[in-house]
């Protein structure tokens, strides 16, 4: 049986029960008349950008690969010859707002999960190599086509090449061939094998859901519980003198297991608050938060327009209204800002008189101001 294919994107509760984590599917005209709306020079300019990371891979399965990271200088990318090269831009997201009404199609699914939007462009030929990722994905064909070499059943004992500069698959092998054109939508469960060849010069953007590594829940736990262990410092439980040998008394080493495993407890509350500051801390340890925000005047213009940083990730835990995670970081908010904290989360662009800040008191203000200084949302310029 080949890959499911259907006709535009469907229901949200009938791609969770037949697709969601369970199988591959191809959804032609996902995005009906899609217009890309950025161009691939613009994708280009952007791996030029310090503060950008970027990968150019090179090559074919036949000549080898080649692997470099950006940032690029200008004469590398306008050198790049007439095939076989893709060029990928990692968190366009968080770098052009306006591309958020494309990720706005995926809010059916938890906003924790969202990774990134990276965007590849490729001259014909171009691909990174048949690979599987570990998270979610989504592939949307943006502009130009791209041929997709899927193994939607995979077997069980396929191994990943771990010497050349790409994670490629050993063995890969095509249960499904598929050229998808603008607009059309690949989505692929984690683990499942693909290979993509650019078909003329194409731009397919990725929209990654990720979830967290039990590793990374762990560390942020470690890291609470560092910050709560007591300062002191412990003695030993010597009861006979000590030989001159290296090894350690037993007494002692029963009272520092129990003192591990003392400093180890953790609440349902310690628990929840970790696994909050894991999910909400910014990827790849970056923060979103800008450098240089601009003097917030005082008071806010009701006339002022107000941009959401979309790298900012919000979270809140069930039935804990008065905590709201800012990129991982608790901040206690207080109870007359709940309808405030909605807006300020959901909403990507708006007036402050849309805020109606007089409904909300010294704390709305407050939480605002914050928020701007911060950089978690921005005063748009006139
Ligand atoms: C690409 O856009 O060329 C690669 C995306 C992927 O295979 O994950
Ligand atoms: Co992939």
């Amino acid at each position: 049986m080949g890959l499911a294919e259907i006709s535009g994107m469907p229901e949200p509760e009938r791609f969770l029960r037949d697709y969601w984590q369970q199988q591959p599917v191809l959804i032609r005209q996902a995005f009906a008349d899609f217009r890309c709306p950025i161009s691939m020079d613009e994708v280009a300019g952007l791996a030029l950008e310090e503060s950008v990371e970027s990968r150019l891979v090179r090559g074919s399965d036949k000549v080898g690969w080649d692997l470099a990271h950006g940032p690029f200088d200008e004469a590398t990318l306008t050198g790049l010859p007439e095939r076989d090269w893709t060029l990928l831009v990692q968190d366009v997201d968080k770098l052009l707002p306006e591309l958020a009404p494309v990720l706005d199609r995926f809010t059916f699914l938890p906003r924790w999960r969202l990774d990134d939007l990276m965007i590849s462009i490729a001259a014909d030929g171009g691909s990174v190599g048949a690979h599987r990722d570990r998270y979610d994905v989504f592939l949307l064909q943006a502009e130009g086509r791209r041929r997709w070499l899927i193994d939607s059943q995979p077997n069980s004992d396929l191994e990943d090449e771990t010497g050349g500069p790409l994670r490629l698959l050993r063995d890969f092998r095509t249960s499904d061939d598929l050229l998808l054109e603008p607009g059309d939508m690949l989505y692929l469960p984690p683990g499942i094998p693909h290979h993509g060849i650019a078909d003329g010069n194409c731009q397919t953007w990725s929209i990654g859901f990720r979830g967290p590594k039990p590793a990374d829940l762990l560390a942020e736990l470690f890291q609470c519980l560092v910050e709560r262990c007591p300062d002191q410092v412990l003695g030993d439980h010597l009861q006979q003198p000590a030989p001159g040998t290296v090894d350690l008394d037993p007494a002692s080493l029963t009272a520092l297991r129990n003192t591990l495993r003392a400093t180890m407890q953790a609440d349902d509350a310690l628990l929840d608050h970790c696994i909050a500051a894991a999910l909400g801390a910014p990827r790849g340890g970056r923060d979103s938060a800008l450098d240089d925000v601009a003097a917030i005047p005082d008071p806010l213009p009701p006339n002022a327009q107000l941009e959401r940083n979309p790298a900012t990730r919000f979270l809140r835990l069930p039935e804990v209204r008065d905590l709201l995670y800012v990129n991982g970081e608790a901040w206690t908010v207080d109870p007359a800002c709940r309808a405030l904290i909605e807006t300020l989360t959901v909403q990507r662009r708006l007036q402050v008189s849309d805020l109606h800040l007089e409904r909300h008191g010294e704390a709305g203000r407050k939480l605002l101001t914050r928020l701007l200084e911060g950089g978690h949302w921005w005063i748009l310029d006139d």
